[in-house]
């Protein structure tokens, strides 16, 4: 059970990324305790198999910041609706494991999916509404130019320039009728570039010969050169920017959107014994464990959840308790946080030694 036989699906490939976004996570249906019980130990593990597949899928929880990005990419493509040029765009930036790629994600699933409504047959008519390009590290414009190529499963011959790469590239997202496109890890593209000239022209050109609404995520791009200079700024003139942050908890609105948070991710568990609002009591530990990282709140709730389901415990005991998140280690970054918070904050003070969640989970 260790293994999943699931399909992992190539998102750097147009018909991988379809598959991707046409597939929605289905949450295994519980059994009654006593239909449980009375599986064989080949169907518990294949049903268990299952509720493992599930915790650990590309799931998006609708979190505030995974809905802002939501609606401004849906804003940005009906500014675009008619637009022949200076079209509209977002750029997601945030810090690593911020939650950029599942923002961008989720808008990708939101997109595909008004458009498959709209036009079901899409297949058919050779359509590929939406393009998800990530630039590999230490990219020039030709190499990100050649990453759209290959999503496309157009060949890319070593001699091929900028140029006549980008004329293909943009032929042929035309001709599919291309309507979102997003490029992760932007901020590739910038770090190597030693003037940001020619990839803010490379961007520029490209939303205007293509008329499709660009999403560009990626580290720290609202201080980046990216969006700096005179080009920079034709860019930055045109799109709206989502900055993923670290939730904090310095007031009580604060306190109720993390503790929400962590409902929001409780409401996805499938455990017999775990229900929803659980973890309220605990969510001073979670904020101080995670230091408010989204992708550090993720791994420890999804671990804890799969763990319970591995272990094979009785279903009384699948539920979500502070032993069993104390053996879970989070990611370096949070880890160090969140230690460098207990070494400067008195003792008292420290939300996880004095368990005050309750008190902030009521205000
Ligand atoms: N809203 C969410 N729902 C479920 N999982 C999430 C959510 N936001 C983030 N995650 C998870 O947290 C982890 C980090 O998120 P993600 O990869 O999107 O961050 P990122 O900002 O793109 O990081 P990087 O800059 O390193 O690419 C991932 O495992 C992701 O699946
Ligand atoms: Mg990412």
């Amino acid at each position: 059970m260790l293994f999943s036989d699931a399909q992992n699906l190539e998102l750097h490939q147009a018909e991988g990324l379809m598959k991707f976004l046409e597939r929605q996570p289905v949450k295994p249906a519980l059994p009654s305790l006593d239909a449980y019980a009375a599986l064989t130990r080949a169907n518990r593990e294949q049903f268990n198999s299952l509720r493992l597949d599930y915790h650990g899928s590309d799931l998006i929880v609708g979190t505030p910041q995974v809905k802002a990005v939501v609606r401004s990419v849906l804003q940005a493509t009906l500014v675009n609706r008619g637009r022949a040029f200076g079209r509209s765009g977002v750029v997601i930036s945030g810090g690593s494991t911020m939650g950029k790629t599942a923002a961008a994600i989720a808008a990708m699933k939101t997109v595909f999916s008004k458009y498959k409504r709209d036009v079901p047959d899409f297949r058919e008519f050779g359509r590929l509404p939406v393009v998800y390009v990530e630039v590999p590290a230490g990219a020039t414009p030709r190499s990100m130019m050649a990453q759209f190529a290959r999503f496309l499963g157009l060949p890319v011959a070593t001699r091929a320039t900028l140029d006549s790469l980008q004329r293909t590239v943009v032929s042929v997202l035309n001709e599919v009728g291309t309507k979102l496109i997003v490029v992760d890890e932007l901020h590739h593209l910038s770090d190597t570039n030693k003037s940001n000239v020619e990839s803010s022209d490379l961007l520029k050109s490209l939303s205007n010969q293509v008329s499709a609404t660009f999403v560009y995520a990626g580290i720290s791009l609202h201080g980046g050169r990216v969006l700096a200079g005179e080009r920079g700024q034709q860019i930055a003139g045109r799109f709206t920017m989502q900055r993923l942050q670290k939730y904090t908890t310095a007031n009580a609105d604060e306190w109720r959107l993390w503790n929400g948070i962590v409902r929001a991710f409780e409401e996805e568990f499938c455990l017999f014994n775990h229900k929803p609002g659980d973890l309220a009591e605990h969510s001073a530990y979670l904020y101080d464990r995670t230091q408010g990282a989204i992708g550090s709140l993720v791994h420890l709730l999804t671990l804890a959840a799969q763990l319970l389901v591995l272990e094979d415990f009785k279903p009384e005991h699948e539920r979500i308790t502070l032993d069993l998140l104390n053996t879970i280690e989070v990611d370096i970054a949070a880890q160090q946080a969140s230690e460098a918070i207990l070494t400067t904050v008195p003792q008292s003070k420290s939300a996880a030694k004095k368990s005050n969640a309750s008190v902030k989970n009521a205000a």
